[in-house]
């Protein structure tokens, strides 16, 4: 079958599961040949090998598992980052609270930090690029992330200053810590998700307890406890009013909620 032949067939396959089937067909079919996508308008007409492939990969994106899982990368703000099924795949909408620690690293002068759910690796690699006098402990429960993120730490080559620990939220985090930095899972237990999510992403990485914000509480109530002025959190958007509630029960008097780029409440910085 030529390029263009199987670009056709499979964009029928993807109808259903993706709502740019022509696009992600393009992208699989130049995945699997090792090309870029501008190579598949160029020669349409060539005959492609080795097709069964192809159409596993199809499949399994027709059976909604996520196009970073299949190809095992995703991007995040200026990197590629290696994924794969046990890790979350970082969001574009954590690129903002990237961001707002980024201002406050600079203005600061912060050179020590945390990251409670490294996941990936997405924000402690980031921030480490960006800022080469910075140190990074970052946390997580599970080993699939832990693995990911080393990976990510080595690609990147800023081993020297990122550190991986298994540890729930900051309990084996010994050292002074400036500042934390978390996206922690915020999602409520019964929240009904879409099947590319729900289907392969980790739970650990998604619920964040019965309501949602109960690491995200138990994360203040750390950091507050162990003296450390700054932290930035992500979160879900109907958890700005409860989570002003609860800053207000446990006295912390500066915070700031930030919004995503849709609008929704997406997050919050605490300076203690
Ligand atoms: C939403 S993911 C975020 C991953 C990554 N930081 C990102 O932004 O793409 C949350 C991560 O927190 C980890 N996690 C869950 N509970 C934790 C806890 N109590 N302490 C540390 N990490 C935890 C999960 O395993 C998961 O990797």
């Amino acid at each position: 079958m030529t390029i263009k032949q199987l670009l056709t067939q499979a964009e029928k396959e993807l109808k259903e599961s993706c709502e740019r089937s022509r696009f992600e067909a393009e992208l699989l079919l130049a995945y699997h040949l090792k090309k870029e996508r501008t190579y598949l308008h160029a020669f349409d007409d060539k005959k492609v090998d080795d097709i069964e492939s192809f159409h596993i990969l199809v499949k399994r994106r027709a059976n909604h598992e996520p196009y970073e899982y299949i190809v095992g990368e995703a991007s995040f703000y200026d990197i590629e980052l290696n994924v794969e099924a046990g890790v979350l795949i970082p969001r574009p909408e954590t690129e903002i609270l990237i961001d707002l620690v980024a201002e406050i690293i600079e203005r600061e002068n912060i050179t020590s930090i945390a990251e409670v759910g490294v996941g990936s690796g997405a924000i402690s690699v980031v921030l480490a690029r960006k800022f080469p006098a910075l140190n990074i402990i970052a946390t997580d429960i599970c080993d699939t992330p832990i693995k990911v993120a080393n990976s990510n730490i080595e690609k990147y080559e800023v081993s020297n200053r990122v550190r991986v620990v298994k540890s729930s939220i900051l309990d084996e985090v010994k050292e002074p810590i400036e500042l934390v930095v978390s996206n922690p899972p915020y999602i409520a237990e019964d929240f009904i998700l879409d099947s590319n999510v729900v289907d392969y992403e980790p739970k650990e990485a998604l619920f964040g307890g019965v309501v949602g914000d109960e690491l995200l509480k138990q994360i203040v109530l750390d950091v507050q406890e162990r003296g450390i002025n700054y932290l930035a959190c992500e979160m879900g958007y109907d958890q700005k009013e409860p989570m002003t509630q609860f800053f207000n029960e446990i006295g912390v008097k500066y915070y700031k909620f930030y919004k995503d780029l849709a609008g929704f409440d997406r997050g919050f910085v605490i300076t203690f």
